[in-house]
This record gives C-alpha cells, sequence and structure tokens, in this order.
C-alpha cells in the first residue's frame, strides 16, 4: 500500500541517501515518527500552525493585502488557500496560473507556508469551481442523476472525460509549482477537491453509476477487508458481517442494497476518482495530498449528508481505494472534538485538521492543544482565519505563540508517548463533560482539572480550556494551556508523597532557550498544591516535581 506506509519505506530509503547535507530544496514529505507521522520541510520537522482562509479571499489579491499582515501577527506559520479550476484553466488548454503566483509571492513575503486546495470538479459535494467549458457541457461532462433522475449542479464521478480533464489541470498546477516553488518549499501540502461527497442520494444514479453498482465489487477492497481484520472500522466491519462476510459479489450483496451499502460503493467510486487525480498530480510534483472529509451527523442518513467522503466509517474504503492519498482529513465544526479527531488517528494515518471550525468558534484554540497533545496532529487550521474579530484574533495568536515555542518538544515527543494533551470531553448534543482526566506520566500520575478553583463556576466556559503537558526529564514536565488546573501524585516505586521542587512561568526566545519569569509558589501553586494555568491566558509553566516521605 502507498500513502502512510509508504512514508516508512520512503524514510528509510531517504535516510540512506540523505548524509551530511540536506539540500534546501528537498520536497515536502511525510515522515514517520515513533508512532506518528510527521511533516518534514527543507529537512527539518515542522507542525502546521495554520488558518484557512475563507472561500473567495484569495480570488483578490487586493482584498487580500489588508489580510496578510493580520495572518502573521496572529502567529499562522501556514495559510490553507484554494486555487480554483476556473481561475487556472479559463479556456481548455490555456492555464492563467497568476493567481497561484500570487499567492506565493504573498506568502513568501510574510515568511509564511501554503497548503492549497484544490477546487477541481468537486467543492462541498457540488461542481460549482469548475470551468465555464465545463459546466456549460454536459455532454461532455455528465452531471449526477438523482434517485428520481433528475440532474443535480454535480458532474458525475463515472465520466472518463470528467476525470481526464481534472487530472490534467491538476496536474498542470503541480507541475508549475514544481516550476515555481521547486527550490523554496512555500507550498508543503495539496488538497485534492473539497469536501467530496454525493447530495441528495446516498449514490449516484444513471446508466454509468448504475451499470458499476450492479458491477462485483472490486478484489482490492475484499482484500482490504479480509486483511484487516479488526482494524477494520467497526461500521464497516459490522455493515460487511451482517451481509454474510461474502468476499464476491455486487455491492448489494455484499454490503446491502439500502443507503448504508450504497454509500460504500459511493466511497469507492470517489476514492477512486480520486486517486486518478492524485496520482496525475504526484507524476508532475509529489507533494504530501490529502483529502477533507465533510463530518455526518448522528442519525443521518447518506445523501442527507455528503454521501460517501473520506468518513470516519469509509476510511478503509479511501485508503483501499486512493493509495496515492498521504491524509484522510476531517473537517471538524461539531462540537465533539476529541472523539471526531480521534477517529482519524491509525497506524496508516496522521491526524491534520484542515477545517477546525471556524476561528471564531471560542473552543478553537483550546482544541488545538488538544490535537497536538493528545492525538500527535501534524497540522491544524480553523476556517475563515481572516475574519475574525479582535477577541478571537488575540486568542488564536496568544494559543498559536505557545504552540510555535513548544515545537521542538512537541516534535520531539510525538509519537512517543512523552506528552499528554486535555481538553473537556464535549458530546454531539453540545454536553460538555468536565470532570478531571487522569493521566500517568513518568513516576507521577497528574489529575487535570478543568474548573478554575479561583474564578467563578458560572462564568467559566470549560469547553474553552484545555492544555498538554510534555515530559522532559525524568522529574521536569512542561505544563501549557489555559483555564486547567493539575494536580499529582506518586506513580511506580518510590517515596510515596510527591511534591513541587519548582515551577516557574517563562517562555522560550528564538533560539529554544527558556527564559524564566516568575517564580511560582505561595498562592500560584496553592502553596505546592497544584499547577495553575488560569483561564483567561495561554503561558507555559516549567515545573520540576519531587517526591518525598
Ligand atoms: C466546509 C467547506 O470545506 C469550506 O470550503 C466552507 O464551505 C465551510 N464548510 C463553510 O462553513
Amino acid at each position: 500500500m502507498r500513502g502512510f506506509g509508504a512514508w516508512l519505506g520512503a524514510s528509510v530509503a531517504m535516510a540512506a541517501l540523505l548524509t551530511a547535507s540536506v539540500a534546501a530544496a528537498e520536497i515536502p514529505r511525510l515522515e514517520k515518527h515513533g508512532t506518528s507521522a510527521r511533516l518534514v520541510v527543507d529537512g527539518k520537522p515542522m507542525l502546521i500552525l495554520g488558518g484557512e482562509l475563507g472561500n473567495s479571499s484569495a480570488s483578490s489579491r487586493a482584498y487580500m493585502a489588508r489580510h496578510w499582515p493580520r495572518l502573521k501577527a496572529m502567529n499562522l506559520n501556514t495559510v490553507l488557500a484554494p486555487v480554483s479550476w476556473e481561475l487556472i484553466e479559463p479556456k481548455e488548454g490555456v492555464y492563467d496560473f497568476s493567481s497561484v503566483d500570487d499567492l506565493l509571492a504573498d506568502a513568501r513575503a510574510q515568511d509564511m507556508k501554503l497548503v492549497l486546495l484544490w477546487f477541481g470538479a468537486w467543492k462541498n459535494s457540488m461542481s460549482t469551481y469548475v470551468p465555464a467549458w465545463v459546466k456549460r457541457d454536459q455532454t461532455r461532462f455528465p452531471r449526477v442523476r438523482a434517485r428520481d433522475g433528475s440532474t443535480v449542479e454535480i458532474l458525475s464521478a463515472f465520466s472518463d472525460n470528467t476525470r481526464a480533464a481534472d487530472a490534467k489541470a491538476y496536474a498542470a498546477l503541480l507541475a508549475h509549482l514544481k516550476k515555481v516553488d521547486g527550490e523554496r518549499n512555500t507550498v508543503l501540502m495539496v488538497q485534492v477537491e473539497n469536501e467530496i461527497g454525493m447530495l441528495p442520494s446516498a449514490r449516484e444514479h444513471g446508466a454509468a453509476a448504475d451499470a458499476a453498482y450492479a458491477g462485483q465489487l472490486p478484489p482490492a477492497l475484499i482484500q482490504k477487508l479480509k486483511a484487516g481484520g479488526e482494524a477494520i472500522e467497526p461500521e464497516l466491519r459490522d455493515l460487511w458481517k451482517r451481509n454474510g462476510s461474502k468476499d464476491k459479489g455486487t455491492w448489494a450483496a455484499v454490503f446491502g442494497a439500502d443507503e448504508a451499502g450504497q454509500e460504500v460503493f459511493t466511497a469507492w467510486s470517489y476514492a477512486r476518482y480520486t486517486e486518478a487525480v492524485t496520482a496525475a498530480g504526484k507524476a508532475a510534483y509529489p507533494l504530501p495530498m490529502y483529502v477533507n472529509a465533510a463530518l455526518n451527523r448522528t442519525g443521518k442518513k447518506p445523501g442527507e449528508y455528503p454521501s460517501g467522503g473520506p468518513l470516519p466509517h469509509l476510511l478503509d474504503v479511501w485508503k483501499a481505494g486512493a493509495p496515492s492519498l498521504d491524509l484522510l482529513s476531517p473537517d471538524i465544526y461539531f462540537p465533539n472534538f476529541n472523539d471526531l479527531a480521534a477517529r482519524f488517528v491509525r497506524p496508516d494515518n496522521a491526524l491534520f485538521v484542515p477545517e477546525a471550525n471556524n476561528a471564531s468558534a471560542p473552543e478553537t484554540p483550546a482544541n488545538a492543544f488538544y490535537a497536538f497533545g493528545k492525538l500527535d496532529a501534524l497540522g491544524f487550521s480553523p476556517f475563515a482565519i481572516e475574519s475574525v474579530n479582535a477577541e478571537e484574533h488575540k486568542a488564536i495568536a496568544d494559543a498559536y505563540d505557545v504552540l510555535r515555542q513548544l515545537t521542538p518538544a512537541l516534535l520531539n515527543a510525538q509519537g512517543k508517548g512523552a506528552m499528554a494533551g486535555f481538553k473537556p470531553r464535549v458530546l454531539e448534543d453540545g454536553t460538555v463533560q468536565d470532570a478531571p482526566v487522569s493521566q500517568v506520566m513518568g513516576d507521577y500520575r497528574f489529575e487535570v482539572g478543568f474548573i478554575d478553583p479561583w474564578t467563578p463556576k458560572a462564568s467559566q466556559k470549560p469547553a474553552t480550556h484545555g492544555g498538554l503537558i510534555i515530559q522532559t526529564g525524568p522529574e521536569e514536565y512542561l505544563i501549557a494551556g489555559r483555564g486547567i488546573v493539575v494536580t499529582f501524585a506518586c506513580a511506580g516505586k518510590g517515596p510515596p508523597l510527591a511534591g513541587v521542587d519548582k515551577a516557574e512561568e517563562g517562555v522560550f526566545d528564538a533560539q529554544g532557550r527558556w527564559v524564566p519569569g516568575r517564580l511560582l509558589n505561595g498562592d500560584q501553586t496553592h502553596q505546592g498544591r497544584h499547577i495553575r494555568l488560569s483561564p483567561d491566558q495561554f503561558q507555559i509553566q516549567r515545573v520540576k516535581f519531587y517526591r518525598y516521605r
């Protein structure tokens, strides 16, 4: 299998090739690191502290001009920006990359990186970003038919013409990036299409789609199910079992004729189409590539939500159908961030959240700490980043400032079990479970609470509280975030009581050296009883614990 599995092989081969000098122009790549993976750029690992632009912003350089300095001031290191098919290929075979070149120039002027979003055949299921010469030619580029035979403004995934034209334009974009950015690595990754998914039915209808649906299940998918065993996502495993665990047959025979079974067919069809586009892009310039998922609300049926996207219950279908993709990524707008993000952390998939709710959502900055600290994310990016007000701007700027300072420690700890992230679990209906969470790290057991003891409870919003702990030595820890209170006890052998040897607030300077601020004892640690990060400010404390009798 390619994708994540290929990283390991690729990184071993790469390690053999790379000796003393690492070329600055080495293409960005994903590399296995412990149980996780990280993004390596110019030979160095990095975390994407990102933000995604609203859909239309990057189409006007003038509009963006006033926003770039604000994005920089928010401590972003990467901007996620759309590149649309209609702008780069307004006439068939005639390319205009000026919108891309403007983005590159403006990002570089701020010393920032880009992740480009290919708005090709599909953007939020629909086909609104395709050029007019595609949109207007329904014979050559057929539309989806819904169950009742009506057409939808969605291009069919079963058209060779559409797939070839989309793949050709995407490959042209990647070839252009290689030419203008191959030595600079401003562009880190590319998203293939945007929130793919079928509406308003679970599967596409019409002659080509119906014929494919009546055909036999592809051996690659059967093999995936058989070889995956218990590692297959439970919903898909159950669906297959419920229908007799067959190792051949039609889609309806193997997965059932209802919407759930049809959705598997849709996922496979979209994955195969996306594989063709991705492979064409990689042949031109093999940057890391991913797809993003519009998640489904519990209780809704496929077709009521975009059916067949890279959703948690369909990850295995996408992995089998689109092996050239490096990552399957969630767009998380529902409140249950912890649970949803965790579904995308698998041995063959690292977490990158291209749309981590709207940037204006008050819990977004704390979710970043959870994503990096608990789930080893390689990147995090709230949506509509340029549209925040002053208060929201400050919250993101402060959170990213702390995460930027912690980046070397985070990169070191990710995938090694030397770090933990904390955030109250929030359910899909918005219920906040703010009970303390406990975690053993080294010789200490920490209990992390989300209710600040010195602030009236009614004025607190625990869903906006969160943080992380990184173990940096046998008794030393970095504790960062906001609105968390950490108590501690002993774990394992040794003297039975735990205390604070030394707690200090501080910052890491540009060279990564710790610059201590106040030494915290007395009231700040409740006379040695806890470590407290107040709810109103993201910060770092460096703490040394000790044990006594
Ligand atoms: C998810 C999409 O991927 C974005 O392009 C944008 O449409 C947002 N939804 C709006 O909430």
